[in-house]
């Protein structure tokens, strides 16, 4: 028994109690019961094996459909482009203020989210955190950067004329987005091109069509006419049909190098068309280089957050990790062990660290490369359900990783003493430009690096996932994108037609 004078440290599942993620540990208990009391046929089951869909294309037949366009997909684009005049001419402080409701609305509806996003697309309890407070933050963000940048700007009159310069919507946006981050990508995409005067076919991705339909819901009720949003879930054939459409003014797009190339194809396709911009946010092939000054314990901690949370399912997410010769012996004896410590299971449970992957096709093509690499290190999965354990490949150089594995799967190389710019080269060789990651305790080192690495995301002792809207914009170069940044100053600007008016007075 204890001794009553003692005071307890009762608090521990109390409000203001946060884990590293900021998680509020009371919620983490009532989240577990909201995800399982989510009214819907559970996807969920089948990621963890019970009843799964014998193909992997078969994995949202049996959700319900989320609210599609009452008259098929040409009618979308043509209510949108319907519906456009009048939400281009509404003020952009009118627009800005629906953002922040919608950000309102997402935090009231947190719980209920988060549970969609754990069923839906296997999400941990944290990540599905990370979800809503990434939305609410694009929704905040933009609605800012809106109301400080998209406003008419009065130019000098030399000649005294009076010159303005305004900043107006395109037309009928398309947003495509990945099933990564179905709510936080899908709504940044979206209400970057609503607030910036336009209207909105969003596409989801297949796998993960419910959390969009409920965050197109929130949208409407905070304002936006229902019109100016059309959510239009669907596949691959649906994403190409509505690109071809030349009412089309614009694409946001988050997803594969090879999709992205498809859709610049196929808005050049048709001579008559007008040209129209193309926002791409693709893959990487991620490389963090530590050199023999790092702390072991901190490479080993960011390492293992920057390649397996999220069951590596983040476009950010560390693919090959360069070791200074020295130290590589003990680094991968230091991740081995770290490795063990990793859960896999249940997302729901809040002690997972790793869940199921997104569905059949992602599991089997990672299982059988998995089976043929050169593995020294991986865990025991359970039995059944979509669980690629967290493993880990040697390389013998740099040179044999050719693509991104998009799952918990981390490939190790080592690199000379002295060879820092010839490493940074070869990992610029491979064509893409999205993250990176220096771990080194030398000033010069992080100089070098930054000049030398082509990369949208550098981070310096620290884990290369989870930019922050408004501090880290997010977004690579080369394979890996177009920019502009989500999250950052500029990317509202891309969404809009800049018109100069010069009156005589
Ligand atoms: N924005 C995410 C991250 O930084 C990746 O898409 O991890």
């Amino acid at each position: 028994a204890r001794h009553p004078s003692i005071p307890l440290p009762v608090d521990l599942f109390g409000a203001g109690r946060r884990n590293s993620a900021g998680l509020d540990l009371a919620d983490r208990v009532v989240l577990r019961e909201t995800v399982a009391a989510v009214e819907s046929p559970s996807r969920l089951r089948e990621g963890l094996g019970e009843g799964r869909a014998s193909s992997a294309t078969s994995t949202v037949a049996h959700l319900p459909p989320p609210t599609p366009p009452a008259r098929g997909r040409g009618d979308a684009v043509a209510r949108a482009h319907a519906a456009f005049p009048a939400w281009s001419a509404t003020p952009v402080t009118q627009r800005a203020a629906c953002l922040d409701r919608l950000a309102d609305l997402l935090e009231q509806h947190r719980d209920d989210l988060m549970a969609i996003c754990v069923q839906e697309a296997f999400k941990t309890i944290p990540d599905a955190l990370g979800e809503v407070r990434e939305a609410v933050d694009f929704c905040r963000y933009y609605a800012q950067q809106a109301r400080d940048g998209l406003q008419p700007v009065e130019l000098p009159g030399p000649t005294g004329e009076r010159n303005v310069l305004r900043f107006d919507g395109r037309g009928v946006w398309a947003t495509i987005a990945p099933w990564n981050f179905p709510l936080a990508i899908f709504l940044g995409q979206t209400v970057a091109a609503l607030v910036a005067g336009n209207s909105v076919v969003a596409k989801p991705a297949p796998q993960t069509p419910r959390i969009a339909a409920r965050a197109v819901e929130l949208a409407h009720e905070a304002g936006v006419p229902k019109d100016a949003l059309i959510l239009l879930p669907g596949g691959p054939e649906v994403g190409a049909a509505l690109t071809a459409d030349p009412r089309v003014m614009g694409v946001a797009f988050t997803g594969s190098t090879a999709t992205a190339r498809k859709i610049a194809r196929s808005l050049l396709e048709d001579d008559t068309r007008p040209i129209v911009p193309l926002i791409a946010e693709t893959g990487g092939i991620n490389a963090m280089i530590v050199d023999s000054t790092a702390l072991p314990e901190q490479v080993v901690a960011d390492v293992v957050t920057s390649a397996f949370r999220s069951a590596g399912q983040r476009c950010s997410a560390l693919r090959l990790l360069l070791l200074q010769e020295e130290i590589a012996g003990t680094t991968i004896e230091m991740l081995k062990g770290a490795m063990e410590t990793l859960r896999l299971g249940d997302p729901a449970d809040p002690a997972t660290d790793v869940g199921p992957v997104i569905d059949q096709a992602a599991y089997d093509k990672l299982m059988a490369y998995r089976a043929r690499a050169g593995v020294v290190k991986t865990l025991d999965a359970p039995a059944d359900g979509l669980f690629v354990p967290p493993t880990l490949v040697q390389l013998d150089r740099i040179e044999d990783l050719t693509q991104e594995w998009f799952g918990p799967i981390l490939h190790v190389a080592t690199w000379p003493a002295g060879k820092l710019a010839e490493t940074i080269a070869a990992v610029n060789a491979k064509g893409y430009g999205l993250t990176m990651g220096l771990h080194s305790r030398i000033a010069r080192a992080a100089d070098e690096t930054e000049a030398l690495a082509q990369v949208g995301n550098l981070y310096v002792n620290r884990s290369m996932i989870g930019a922050v809207v408004g501090s880290q914009p997010f977004g690579g170069e080369g394979l890996s994108g177009t920019g502009p940044k989500a999250g950052g100053p500029h990317y509202l600007h891309r969404f809009v037609v800049e018109r100069a008016v010069s009156v005589d007075t």
